[in-house]
């Protein structure tokens, strides 16, 4: 079995420590949280294939950055890690967002950490970061697997259209599988780590 790189490891450390630290407000999400960090024990492939790739979008990284400094233990530890792999991602657009808002195309970037087209290949376990400039609206979506997003910077957060609410950073957002939700960011620009459990 490979050897998971060592940047990548403090990533993933940082991403579940971020998400322990508010286990007590979020309980509903740790079962999923304690599947992905047990799965992710195990390394899974490093025969990625995407070479790294910015967009235009990630020039609001470094005022995200400064946001999430702002936050509580652990999201400026986090913060560091993912700064650290950052220049490893591939970044790439939402699938058919030249058909979403105008402004939403080269506003927003998004990048798989590890799972297919990230870091680390594999199926049972997504991670991934979303980055949106400021004001602009991550459009209302749905997916089959259970998601857990870790915010970093903040933002407003809306499930089940139901109203958007103000999230800073070291929140959490769990959607159970196929809620609707979607996310816009406020007069800063909106990073969130996201983990979706796929299984087995
Ligand atoms: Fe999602």
């Amino acid at each position: 079995m490979p050897d998971r790189d060592k940047k990548l490891q403090c990533l993933i450390d940082a991403t579940e420590a971020g998400i322990l630290a508010r286990a007590a407000d979020y309980s509903d999400a740790m079962v999923m949280a304690e599947q992905i960090f047990s799965a992710l024990k195990n390394p899974g492939g490093l025969d990625t294939k995407e070479p790294p790739a910015r967009l235009e979008a990630c020039g609001h990284l470094e005022n995200a950055y400064r946001q999430a400094s702002r936050g509580p233990e652990p999201i400026p530890a986090l913060r560091d890690a993912f700064a650290a792999i950052e220049p490893a991602l591939a970044w790439s657009r939402r699938p058919k967002s030249a058909q979403v808002a105008e402004d939403f195309y080269d506003n927003h970037a998004n990048a798989i950490i590890v799972g297919e087209g990230g870091l680390e290949t594999r199926r049972d376990v997504r991670i991934g970061v979303s980055l949106l400039a400021p004001e602009i609206v991550y459009p209302r979506h749905h997916h089959p697997p259970e998601e857990l997003y870790l915010v970093l910077s903040p933002g407003e957060w809306m499930q089940n259209d139901g109203p958007m609410v103000a999230k800073r950073a070291g929140d959490l957002v769990h959607n159970p599988p196929n809620v609707w939700h979607a996310m816009q960011a406020s007069k800063t620009p909106l990073l969130a780590i996201w983990c979706l459990w796929i299984g087995n």
